[in-house]
């Protein structure tokens, strides 16, 4: 039986993609990762990407905005080139563009996203730091992560798994920040799981 097929998306570093690529040479990880894009030639992951012989497609928006063409033609040609790989998943780990709605109508139900905050709480790009600082001025106890399905609302759609984080007498922002990331390494592979696995219930 084939095993389904990931698409993962990044930005950055993407330890959350070798979290996803170690789990999935372990065989925790349900899935094949098919193809890494990046919209950053620099993003690390791409680096992470190749060791692991996974195929990568650097797609930047700058070209675009500079012939003066659309966000959705960007996003439209995007969900194109990830289509010829027909994947079962889309998983944004990291993936710092928000969709303007041409992903989402390609692949419906098939999207999700890792943010670095509960539902419903601190949404964009600075969700370790704005929780960080709630938590300073003494509003909150415990920030955490999740992975959800991807709508257009920012960070908003329906939760997969989350996970909690309290804080801890002594926080610092970079001590934080690393309990956050070591939770999302877990949540990114139960969560892609959990998704596959509603996608194709019994015997694909
Ligand atoms: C993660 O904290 C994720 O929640 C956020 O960007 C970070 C990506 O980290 N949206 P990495 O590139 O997987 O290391």
């Amino acid at each position: 039986m084939s095993q389904p097929r990931v698409v993962v998306l990044i930005s950055g570093d993407g330890s959350n993609l070798q979290a996803l690529i170690d789990e999935s040479r372990n065989n925790i990880l349900n899935a094949e990762i098919v193809l890494v894009v990046s919209n950053r030639k620099a993003a690390f992951g791409l680096e992470r990407a190749k060791n692991a012989g996974i195929q990568t497609l650097y797609f930047p928006l700058k070209p675009y905005r500079d012939a003066g063409r659309t966000r959705e033609e960007y996003d439209s040609d995007l969900a194109s080139s990830i289509a010829e790989f027909k994947p079962d998943l889309l998983v944004c780990a990291g993936w710092m563009h928000i969709d303007s709605g041409a992903l989402i109508a390609r692949f419906p139900g098939r999207i999700i996203n890792l943010h670095p905050a509960l539902p419903g709480e601190f949404p964009g790009a600075h969700g370790i730091e704005d929780a960080f600082a709630a938590w300073q001025r003494g509003e909150i106890l415990r920030s955490g992560c999740m992975v959800h399905h991807v709508i257009k609302d920012l960070d908003a759609g329906e939760p997969i798994a989350t996970k909690e984080v309290p804080f801890e007498m002594g926080d610092t922002l970079e001590g934080y920040s690393n309990k956050i990331h070591k939770a999302e390494h877990e949540l990114i592979v139960e969560s892609t799981n959990l998704a596959l696995e509603k996608l194709h219930p019994i015997n694909r």
